[in-house]
């Protein structure tokens, strides 16, 4: 079947094309194209995203890349789309409206089955896409093997443990209970006066850094790890993004500018410490038998290094799948992908589907 997934839930505007094949034995998994507007430039320079500029952006741009992906894959809605599948939450309301209302329209003008999918259930899911331009093919006893799972969330709206008994079947054992990760990433980044998303520009720093430690002049900040011992699986990360605060504002110009890659390092170091910590307390806890990553900071190498790191080091028999980088942030292909499994269990009517900025699965 050949899906169309639609994402707008925040500040980039996805459509994708996945094509599914469902033998008794496989799936056949194959991402025709997946189209992308960013708007990082334009929510730069206010260090976030600006719920009604994201809105505008999508409303500009969801029509285009519609028309692209029609002429370049040489589509016919009415003749060759089985399933819509759109992501009705979480994210920022005005800016899901967008692609939920766009759709719909769709889905009722062309009759098409359609869904609305939560994004968690996408980034979740992105571990089985195959690298951009490859096919997969993944046997159902393969498949079946993998479970029960621990996936770890991590994007800018969310830091979620999530135990997963089979495909559909989520139950959130821990979430932060302030910021996200990588909404410390972006709001240090932003005292740092980095730009925005400040996850990327943190981590190419703190990788020029630790090459350098070993000659460096610098005394490496020291910034705490919220909530690292505690016996649940929880997170917090305002306290960190503070004492950054409190430990830049003491500092002169100078300092600053010689200081930064130092404490980018030091920031990247807490971060990952504490999702890694969590992750490791809950996979042995839960005696699973796989851990999976998504979301933006699920791209961060140095989280994907130490997720190895320590899987070696206790010895762990479990597998450890990432999702392909290009699928680690926001993207309309884990939504067609969601929707493929969550058609599995309910086909909506397209008047009752509505956008919700908490959904969870
Ligand atoms: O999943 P995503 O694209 O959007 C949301 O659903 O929020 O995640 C975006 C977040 C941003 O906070 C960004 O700073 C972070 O992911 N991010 C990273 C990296 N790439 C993106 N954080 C750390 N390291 C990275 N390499
Ligand atoms: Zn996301």
């Amino acid at each position: 079947m050949l899906i169309l997934g639609v994402e707008t839930s925040c500040d980039e505007t996805s459509i994708g094309l996945l094509e599914v094949k469902k033998t008794k034995a496989n799936f056949f998994i194959n991402p025709k194209s997946n189209l992308l507007v960013s708007q990082i430039k334009i929510h730069q320079k206010y260090g976030g995203v600006v719920p009604i500029l994201a809105s505008r952006e999508h409303y500009k741009n969801l029509p285009f890349l519609f028309k692209k992906i029609i002429e370049e894959e040489k589509i016919s809605i009415a003749r060759d789309i089985n399933l819509i599948a759109v992501t009705n939450g979480p994210g920022l309301v005005p800016a899901l409206l967008i692609g939920v209302n766009f759709s719909k329209t769709l889905a009722w003008y062309f009759d098409k089955p359609i869904i609305g999918v939560s994004h968690l259930s996408g980034h979740l899911l992105s571990f089985l896409l195959p690298p951009l331009e490859e096919k997969k093919r993944i046997s159902l006893s393969y498949l079946n093997s993998l479970f029960p799972l621990i996936a770890l969330i991590v994007s800018g709206g969310h830091t979620l443990l999530v135990y997963c008994k089979k495909i559909n079947d989520y139950d959130i054992i821990g979430e932060t209970l302030d910021d996200a990760a990588g909404e410390c990433f972006d709001k240090t980044a932003r005292i740092l006066n980095l730009s925005y998303p400040g996850g990327p520009i943190i981590s190419q720093l703190s990788q020029k850094y630790r090459v350098q430690i070993p000659n460096s002049k610098f005394q490496i900040p020291n910034f705490p790890r919220p909530m690292i011992n505690q016996n649940n699986y929880n997170f917090s990360f305002s306290g960190l993004k503070t004492a950054v605060l409190y430990f830049w504002q003491k500092l002169k110009k100078e300092e600053r500018e010689k200081l930064t890659p130092a404490v980018a390092y030091e920031i990247e170091e807490a971060i990952t410490d504490v999702l890694v910590k969590k992750t490791f307390k809950a996979i042995n806890d839960f005696e699973v038998k796989t851990l999976v990553i998504g979301g933006g900071v699920a791209s961060n190498l140095r989280l994907r290094e130490k997720i190895e790191e320590t899987i070696k080091k206790e010895k762990l028999k479990i597998n450890f799948i990432p999702p392909p980088l290009e699928y680690s942030t926001d993207n309309a292909i884990m939504i067609a992908l969601a929707g493929f499994f969550e058609s599995f269990k309910k086909i909506e009517d397209w008047r009752k589907i509505d956008a919700f900025a908490n959904k969870k699965f």
